[in-house]
């Protein structure tokens, strides 16, 4: 665990921290949604609006060129911290924009898409909007078995999109079996879920695709990026949209692309927040990780603890190692009603279904409660969540 002068230290580096809602200090205990954003993160979004504030690959001019060079820096520290090349690291607005760049390159070419019964929507929908047909191999997820698999079962001209860790329940997917399924597939790896809880080198570029975001990792919002095995990976895949920064030459009888990044990347860019999520990125090289994640471990495991005391409290996704979420449902009681009145309490969780019903209808619930954790989180806001929850428990269930 993190001594407590270190967790008030690293506390002060995020300002949204430092307040009271109803009277009381602030528990965010909804990192699993959106983290929350380091001074070094604001000051680089602020640095750029006072100083380099132009557009990008467009201008000869000194503010231009600053801010082109700042973009193309922010790239190669995204690359580099997932373990990919800048040439093939696409800035995207998020996780669901890489998604429906990736269903708008593959959903019409036959594959069967395999993925887990916990995905979130952009990793369904996606798909479904690119390919009104698009058929779907589910790896169901059980409460008491975690994911059953049956590797015979999937056609091998299919496609796997897999995410790292369920939103919904926090479950880490097993990748030592998710492994069998990649080869010699086209493979895509939702880590929208796991990029808070420090490096990953893409799971070892095992995968043909990553997506993320940057909101999820300390970063700005309206940021993330689409990761690429190799040059032969981006090149699969096909323009989302038409516009400047992505052409080679147009005119009205044929037009032809740019090569490389620039052909998925139209329109001026989120230049500021690309820079930020090079800022965050900065932050999350500067941590020890070893450390950080058993902080967040044993808050995990002593929130399960004390939770389970709660009269009427259930937690899902137990059966599998989990990462930085607790989903619960306080039986006799609506979700929204307890996540409302946790807020009255300075507490904030997420509610509902996770954009991810197919889960939560496997889990026979159309929603549930998440408490999610960052490393900035304490065992003293778990204890609150706990205190706050059992007094719910008897006002809402007497
Ligand atoms: N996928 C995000 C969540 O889990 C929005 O809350």
């Amino acid at each position: 665990m993190i001594g407590a002068l270190e967790l008030r230290e690293l506390r002060e580096e995020f300002p949204a921290l430092n307040q009271k809602v109803h009277g009381l200090p602030l528990a965010y205990l909804d990192n699993a949604a959106s983290s929350l954003t380091p001074r070094s993160v604001i000051a680089a979004l602020v640095h750029f609006y006072e100083h380099d504030r132009a557009n990008v690959h467009r201008g000869l001019h000194t503010l231009s060129m600053r801010a082109t060079q700042r973009y193309e820096d922010a790239r190669s520290k995204v690359a580099q911290w997932f373990g990919v090349t800048p040439e093939t690291c696409i800035f995207t607005s998020g996780t669901t924009h890489a998604m429906n760049i990736l269903a708008n390159s593959f959903a019409m070419r036959g594959h069967d898409i395999v993925v887990s019964e916990s995905e979130h929507h952009a990793n369904i929908a996606s798909w479904q909007v690119h390919n009104p047909n698009q058929s779907f191999h589910v790896i169901p997820f059980d409460e008491e078995k975690g994911y059953v698999f049956n590797t015979l079962d999937v056609p091998s001209e299919s496609l796997l999109s897999i995410q790292s860790v369920a939103n919904g329940t926090g479950a880490m997917l097993p990748f030592e079996k998710i492994y069998e399924y990649v080869s010699p597939r086209i493979s895509i790896l939702d880590m929208a879920q796991s990029v808070a809880h420090g490096p990953t080198d893409f799971y070892e570029n095992k995968f043909t695709y990553g997506t993320l975001s940057a909101h999820k990792m300390y970063g700005p919002t309206g940021i993330g990026a689409l990761l690429c095995q190799d040059e032969n990976a981006l090149n699969a895949l096909r323009p989302l949209m038409g516009g400047g920064d992505m052409i080679d030459r147009v005119s009205f009888r044929e037009t032809s692309f740019a090569k490389g990044v620039a052909r998925l990347e139209a329109g001026t860019p989120a230049i500021a927040n690309a820079i930020g999520f090079g800022a965050a990125v900065d932050f999350m090289k500067e941590l020890d990780w070893a450390k950080l994640r058993a902080h967040e471990n044993a808050l995990l495991t002593y929130a399960d603890e004390q939770l389970s005391l709660v009269p009427g409290l259930h937690i899902f996704g137990r059966s599998l190692k989990r990462q930085g979420v607790l989903s619960f449902v306080l039986e006799g009681t609506h979700t929204s009603d307890v996540a409302t009145l946790l807020d009255r309490f300075g507490i904030a969780v997420r509610t509902g279904h996770h954009c991810a019903q197919p889960l939560m209808e496997s889990l026979g619930v159309s929603g549930t409660l998440r408490a999610s954790f960052a490393f900035y989180n304490s065992i003293e806001e778990v204890d609150r969540l706990k205190k706050a929850l059992v007094k719910i428990s008897k006002m809402l269930r007497a």
